[in-house]
């Protein structure tokens, strides 16, 4: 239980010290609106003996709770977490986890910080970017869970996060800065430096209006010590589920 609470505590405080703002988690009503749409897109999508990809996020994790109630309700569905943090949590709620790659993902649940009119998508507030794409590549359909005001018409309103190997992380900011004239790069966590699940690290991106999410993230991983980008391509997202007042819809 005291588990349970610590990773309730991490995921609705926003996660990660030193990342990107999050004003929506101080709204009223935002945590029954992420719940409504992490609930909707496990009883839309999730079927009884699948395996599923779970996000994560603060989104996400209601999506995790919405599982482990089916679970406990007998249903044989297993889960690939996309995080440390999710692993922990579906271990706390009783969820069976599987390796990534043992098994075919039917369905990958997780949420977003930016959902661009085209699909594309920013990702990577919680420094999750690299498995939540593996996962979402390997799924069958990857559905997006967000709140409203993370529909954007463009993306880069929000620093795109740009996984890399610490040992690089100066000479990338650098690489990055000399090829995006104008881009600020930022490392996360800068007086104690953010490391990922993966050992890693973040630096936070400001490239404004981004045209074409592809093509920056192609031309971001020709940098020799860029692990993975927080940009997400419109031909992953399968499905996007929003939050409105008035219920959740299928955009
Ligand atoms: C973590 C992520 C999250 O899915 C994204 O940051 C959205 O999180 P939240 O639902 O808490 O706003 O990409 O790496």
């Amino acid at each position: 239980m005291g588990l349970l609470f610590f990773v309730r505590f991490w995921t609705l405080s926003g996660g990660v010290a030193g990342g990107p703002a999050r004003e929506s988690l101080r709204m009223p009503g935002a945590e029954e609106a992420k719940r409504a749409v992490g609930y909707a897109a496990v009883d839309r999508f999730v079927r009884d003996g699948s395996c599923i990809g779970l996000g994560t996020g603060t989104t996400a994790r209601w999506a995790i709770e919405r599982v482990g109630q089916r679970v406990a309700g007998g249903e044989r569905i297993v889960a690939v977490a996309t995080s440390v943090t999710t692993e922990v949590l579906c271990s706390a709620l009783g969820i069976p986890l599987a390796a990534f790659g043992s098994s075919e993902i039917e369905v990958a649940i997780d949420g977003a910080d930016e959902v661009a009119a085209d699909w594309s998508l920013t990702k990577g507030a919680g420094g999750a970017m690299f498995r939540e794409k593996a996962v979402a590549l390997a799924a069958r359909t990857f559905v997006v869970i967000v709140t409203p005001e993370k529909l954007v018409d463009k993306l880069g309103a929000f620093p795109t996060p740009v996984e890399v190997v610490p040992f690089s992380a100066g000479a990338v900011a650098a690489a990055i800065e000399a090829s995006y004239p104008g881009v600020r790069v930022r490392r996360r966590g800068a007086d104690s430096p953010f490391v990922t699940d993966n050992g890693n690290a973040i630096l936070d991106c400001a490239f404004g209006p981004i045209d074409d999410a592809v093509a920056l993230d192609a031309s971001l991983r020709t940098i020799h010590g860029i692990v993975a980008t927080g940009l997400f391509a419109p031909s992953l997202t399968g499905v996007v589920l929003v939050a409105d007042p008035d219920g959740v819809r299928e955009l």
